[in-house]
């Protein structure tokens, strides 16, 4: 991870998306604390004319519209002549799919500046000469990539050391080892009849750091079996599934045994 500030520009025609983003939460202790620095540059003060004009129809005919290159291209550079260590990133659903991974690459840069596309898309001679990486935040189409934008700068920013407090720490997080996080309880104990589980009242410490890996474990099984297959599991994490499985032999064993048991009693 990169020491020092991270510096995130974004390029839209809608700046004001993004006050209240700035204004809140871990984003806003990210800012006051010194971490990043964050603005936006209006694509339109870019645009030339009256009418400050930042789209057009698409060449070949077709329907919808196509935002123009020269006003972002000189966005773009304004950009780069502010911060020329950074990455120049477009938002867009034909790039690559933003993961944790992905984010933990973009806390360790120095800068990002980050392109929102409205329309139909952008020309594709900026695609080609002023963008270093696209990236889509998933495989569906927004309005435009403002939220992108956003969703990347929140996930990045949580992973940039000293944002988050030591409790909050980033290392337990659901995807950082590859597994979801454990369930969570705060008070009350009995919520509309439904208890807190007990080890986590016991006050013993290793043990509940171990329902902590097995809920971890079963809830990566049950809900994201894709995740495990993406990693190796430990020594001790391979006792704990070989211990279910062996549970789970039991309960069928009984089973079977209890069926051939009232079937010869049918007879
Ligand atoms: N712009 C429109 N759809 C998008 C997506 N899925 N990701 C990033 N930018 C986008």
């Amino acid at each position: 991870m990169s020491e020092g500030k991270m510096n995130f520009i974004v390029l839209t025609i809608f700046p004001e998306m993004f006050n209240s983003f700035w204004a809140h939460g871990i984003i806003r202790k990210a800012i006051e604390l010194d971490k990043i620095s964050v603005s936006t540059i209006n694509i339109r003060d870019f645009a030339k004319g009256r009418h400050k004009v930042t789209d057009d129809r698409p060449y070949g005919g077709g329907c919808g519209m196509v935002m123009k290159p020269e006003p972002l291209a000189a966005a773009i550079r304004a950009s780069v002549a502010r911060a020329p260590y950074s990455r120049r990133i477009l938002l867009t659903p034909q790039g690559r799919v933003f993961d944790q991974s992905v984010a933990r690459e973009f806390a360790s840069l120095q800068g990002l500046i980050l392109v929102c596309g409205r329309y139909e898309g952008v020309d594709e001679r900026i695609c080609d000469d002023f963008i270093d990486d696209e990236i889509s935040i998933g495989d569906y189409v927004l309005t435009g990539g403002e939220s992108a934008a956003m969703v990347v700068i929140d996930a990045a920013t949580r992973l940039i050391p000293g944002v988050l407090g030591g409790l909050e720490s980033a290392e337990k997080d659901s995807f950082s080892r590859n597994l979801l996080e454990h369930a969570h309880y705060t008070r009350p104990r009995t919520f509309e009849g439904a208890e807190v589980p007990e080890v986590l009242l016991s006050g013993n410490h290793k043990e509940i750091e171990k329902w902590r890996l097995e809920t971890s474990l079963i809830r990566t099984f049950l809900k994201r079996k894709d995740l495990m297959k993406d990693r190796s599991l430990n020594r001790r994490e391979i006792e704990i599934m070989k211990k279910w499985c062996l549970d789970i032999e039991e309960i069928i064993h009984a089973q079977s045994v209890r069926s051939s048991d009232s079937l010869s009693g049918d007879q």
